[in-house]
């Protein structure tokens, strides 16, 4: 069975801050307000938590889990029809611009996530749980998860991908030379938008990192982004 090892061999560790004080909230860059036309939705996926965006106005936004709370269907920006969160599954509607359930199977309302407009930015006020960059979780499994095809990786670019550990950008900057690494941008939260043969790029404020080890080349990010530990088996990319 043919098995190719692929760049590096070990998980990056996400670097663990020990103050002693109490978890604080975090707040998080969602990138240019303007950019959520009014009427429109959209969702930010930050360290593996999902954040449906509605903007009521000109000047006023909304902010909530991307969740269903009776069933935790996930929720889209495409669900947002009316002013009106509408889950697929099982029929329920909320409020768009305050969360409120209007009708469905739950009592239950979404729930918010704080919003604020600074300087242009779309600034979401996290809880700690919802801040913290994603921890990799080794599998023992010899088969590991698969995550994509490798054809569907373009050669000196990079395709983010869904896995059980949250988003993940995989690279591959030259033929037959692939690498993962988180989403999660250190400077702000933000998830990294896109890869060229040489940087992984985070629009919100513009930091680049390499996609051979996930260092910064370019700030105001300070902290690389983590890597995964994958391999390329049948024509498939599998994490570890
Ligand atoms: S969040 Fe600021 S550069 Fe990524």
């Amino acid at each position: 069975m043919k098995r190719r090892e692929l760049i590096g061999g070990s998980l990056a560790l996400a670097t663990l801050l020990l103050t002693g004080q109490p978890a604080q909230a975090k707040d998080i860059s969602l990138g240019k307000a303007a950019d959520i036309k009014v009427g429109a939705a959209r969702v930010f996926t930050i360290a593996g938590s999902r954040i449906l965006v509605f903007r009521q106005s000109t000047s006023r936004y909304s902010g909530f889990i991307a969740s269903c709370p009776h069933d935790a269907t996930n929720l889209l920006a495409s669900h947002v029809r009316s002013a009106r969160v509408n889950c697929p599954k099982d029929k329920s509607v909320f409020n768009a611009s305050t969360g409120r359930r209007i009708s469905g199977p739950t009592a239950k309302s979404l729930q918010v996530v704080p919003l604020k407009v600074t300087s242009g930015f779309l600034i979401a006020t996290l809880a700690p749980a919802a801040t913290t960059a994603p921890t990799p979780t080794p599998s023992n499994s010899a088969s590991g998860e698969e995550i994509t095809k490798s054809a569907r990786v373009p050669v000196g670019g990079g395709i983010k991908v869904n896995s059980k550990r949250g988003e993940i950008m995989v690279v591959q900057p030259t033929a037959g030379s692939f690498a993962a690494f988180s989403t999660y941008c250190n400077h702000g939260g933000c998830a990294v938008s896109r890869a060229t043969a040489s940087a992984i790029i985070c629009t919100c404020h513009g930091s680049e990192f390499s996609t051979s080890n996930g260092s910064v080349i370019q700030g105001p990010a300070t902290q690389g982004l983590m890597r995964y530990d994958i391999f390329e088996r049948d024509g498939a990319i599998f994490l570890r």
